[in-house]
């Protein structure tokens, strides 16, 4: 087989688009990128730049039209027309059909429901007021079926007098899990079947609001909880019959059980770090994934941690960033600054990742990292 230059279409121009470009460029591929933002993080970096609406079927459709393949970087586009294009002979990947169900947390845990997936036991809601027939079934987490992102569309309901706290929309409440860990795991597979993983790491959310604050790669969990991440993130791709990169956050139980949490049909902010820590970075294998070229070696490097660099609360507007040049002088740390001329309070404006051969070198770092660097304006 020969290898020629292809045109890639990316559905959304943001931070995962730009590193994914990033990656594209090793492989001579040329892209296309689709975003509403006229100033998206991929602007100054694909070949061509389209400003509109990912969720629109005529503004989708007539962007893909002239692409060989068709990828995305956030799930909440136009599938429809992704269907179309695929019809007329366009490579879509991610599937479409797949994305949809994505898109949607009720089908999604329907999915994983149907195929012995474990995952936490769960109720379809239709509205706030179906909220006051399962009082039985707190604590849990109640989530909405769409368009939720960032812990946007979850809400903690630990008894009755958080019912008013509901969404009034369809969702779904699922059992709240005490749990040890979370953990993610990023699985690729193209299209001659062969699947490969990413070492599970540990992700550290931020209590108050609710996104990864930092992460450990490789997890600090037992052989028997990564093999068991590992296999159930193949189950997923295998039963979905899925090419590309998917993302499978998960939660390992105080007793030791993993249950998943969600997926992500795209490059994810758990895997960032794999861009200087493992053999092959989860933006390139998504390539190879969708362009059914041989997946790279997931092997780490060096152990690593990934600081996400949000907007610090109380500034909004032009971004400045703080102690850089602290940060960037540190041994084995990489400042990745995603471009974004505003910041917001927990915004996520760039990430750092740090390497070091002692893991318990890396703590130190991240403490380092999150005290000095600072998005202001
Ligand atoms: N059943 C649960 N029990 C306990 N905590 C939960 C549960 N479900 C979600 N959470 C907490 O809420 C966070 C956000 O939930 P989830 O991942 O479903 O939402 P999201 O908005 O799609 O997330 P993101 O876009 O940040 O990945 C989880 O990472 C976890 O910390
Ligand atoms: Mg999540």
């Amino acid at each position: 087989m020969s290898y020629k230059q292809v045109k890639l279409g990316i559905l959304g121009g943001g931070q995962l688009g730009k590193m994914l470009i990033q990656a594209a460029a090793d492989l001579n591929i040329l892209c296309k990128v689709l975003d509403p933002d006229a100033s998206a993080p991929c602007k100054s970096l694909t070949n061509e730049f389209v400003h509109g609406k990912l969720t629109d079927f005529q503004t989708v459709y007539d962007f893909g039209k002239d692409v060989e393949v068709l990828t995305i970087e956030i799930e909440n586009v136009n599938t429809e027309a992704m269907e179309a294009l695929q019809r007329e002979g366009v490579k879509v990947f991610p599937k479409p059909e797949i994305i949809r169900e994505i898109q949607d947390k009720r089908l999604q845990k329907q999915f994983f429901q149907k195929h012995n997936i474990p995952t936490a036991d769960f109720i379809l809601i239709d509205n706030q007021a179906d909220l006051k027939n399962y009082i039985a079934f707190l604590p849990a987490v109640q989530k909405l079926g769409k368009e939720g992102y960032d812990g946007r569309g979850v809400q903690k309901l630990m008894n009755e007098n958080d019912i008013s706290k509901g969404f009034d929309a369809p969702s779904l409440i699922e059992k709240f899990v005490d749990f040890e860990k979370e953990i993610s795991v990023i699985v690729a597979r193209n299209e001659n079947g062969e699947v490969r993983t990413f070492p599970v790491v540990e992700l550290v959310f931020n209590p108050v609001y609710n996104l990864v604050d930092y992460l450990f790669a490789p997890a600090n969990i037992s052989e028997k909880a990564e093999q068991e991440a590992n296999s159930i993130a193949k189950l997923i791709v295998e039963k979905w019959d899925f090419i590309g990169i998917l993302a499978v956050e998960m939660f390992l139980t105080k007793k030791g059980d993993i249950l998943v949490n969600e997926v992500a049909p795209r490059p994810h902010n758990s895997g960032h770090h794999t861009i200087e820590a493992n053999y092959v970075s989860q933006y390139e294998q998504h390539l190879r994934a969708i362009l059914n070229l041989p997946l790279g070696s997931t092997a780490t490097i060096l152990p690593a941690a990934m600081v996400n660099l949000l907007g610090e609360d109380g500034y909004t507007g032009n971004a400045k960033y703080e102690g850089l040049e602290e940060v960037i002088a540190l041994e084995g740390c990489y400042v990745h600054l995603y471009g974004k001329a505003k910041t917001k309070p927990f915004r996520k404006m760039g990430h750092v990742t740090v390497i070091a051969s002692k893991v318990a070198d890396l703590q130190e770092k991240v403490d380092f990292i999150k005290e000095r660097l600072r998005v202001v304006c």
